[in-house]
């Protein structure tokens, strides 16, 4: 195998990219990309699937480092996309750990905006926004990896939204915390911009990646309720905290890096009959 042959080779010049959680929300729509790109890819998943062109599925679970090493051997670039709401922070000292000992030239992170801005303090802090704190764990791992690494935080995406909306929208009063607001992405634009990240240059901290768009939470849940014909009093709910304070002060946003094109609204119109 060799490795730094430029990113106009095809996959017989390059070691595989690994892709954790290639078969989740966005790690799904950054696998094809990659291929088109012509790169072989591997993709980490606790369950087995069936491999594909140029694809093959390697077992293993980063939250207890099994199966981890021989899913990192070999591979060129790791691009981590695998996390759950608990414990970021673990899965990636595992892949970290594990990638450390092999000749992995690039590891290339997705994080969520906000993750520096929002103090996880309280046990209320804890249990409603633990995820960011692990998050910014995460991203101090990858950062400290002694890899060369690119970290891409994104806001959050569409189809969160859309399962949210959809689980809402089964009560009869739908709660909302007051003063949230939030700037939906889609998937597919933060997986291309992964794939771009990927085969370029480590670059560390890269600038945010946001939706097009701010909305409130009721503003969200009223599009997808408009969109299924669907009537829901909506009711704001104030949440305590710090880590909710910053929410309403909007530390979850990128305004600034609007980069994103497809609205809440397209989506929608596509996703929801
Ligand atoms: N969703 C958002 O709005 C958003 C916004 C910004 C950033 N992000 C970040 O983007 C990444 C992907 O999010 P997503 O929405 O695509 O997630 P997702 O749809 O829930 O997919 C999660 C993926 O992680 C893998 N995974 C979970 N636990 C694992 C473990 N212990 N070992 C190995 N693989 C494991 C799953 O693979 P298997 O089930 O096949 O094992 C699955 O492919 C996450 O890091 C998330 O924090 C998400």
């Amino acid at each position: 195998m060799s490795t730094t042959t430029g990113t106009g080779g095809r996959d017989h010049e390059h070691g595989p990219i690994l892709v954790t959680g290639g078969t989740g929300t966005l790690g799904r729509l950054v696998v094809p990309r990659l291929r088109d790109a012509g790169r072989k890819v591997r993709v980490l998943s606790r369950s087995s699937r069936e491999a594909g062109e140029g694809i093959e599925f390697v077992i293993g679970d980063l939250a207890t480092g099994e199966g981890i090493e021989a899913a990192v051997e070999g591979a060129e670039i790791i691009v981590h996309c695998a996390g759950t709401s608990k414990g970021d922070e673990d899965k990636a000292l595992n892949l970290v750990r594990a990638a450390s000992r092999t000749r992995t030239r690039h590891l290339v992170y997705i994080s969520v905006v906000g993750a520096d801005r929002i103090p996880v303090v309280s046990g209320a802090d804890r249990a409603m926004f633990g995820y960011f704190a692990s998050k910014l764990a995460a991203e101090r791992v990858v950062a400290d990896s002694g890899l060369p690494w690119t970290t891409l935080r994104a806001t959050q995406f569409h189809d969160l939204f859309l399962m949210t909306a959809q689980q809402m929208a089964r009560l009869p009063v739908i709660p909302a915390p007051a003063g949230f607001q939030f700037q939906p992405i889609d998937t597919g634009e933060v997986a291309a911009r992964l794939v771009e990240l990927t085969l370029g240059t480590p670059a560390g901290l890269v600038p945010d990646m946001g939706g097009p768009q701010v909305y409130g939470m009721a503003g969200l849940l009223r599009g997808y309720l408009r969109a299924r014909r669907k009537h829901r009093p909506i009711v704001p709910v104030r949440l305590p905290g710090k880590a909710a304070r910053a929410f309403r002060a909007g530390a979850n946003l990128a305004p600034e890096r609007a980069v994103g094109r497809r609205t809440w609204e397209e989506f929608l119109a596509e996703r929801v009959s």
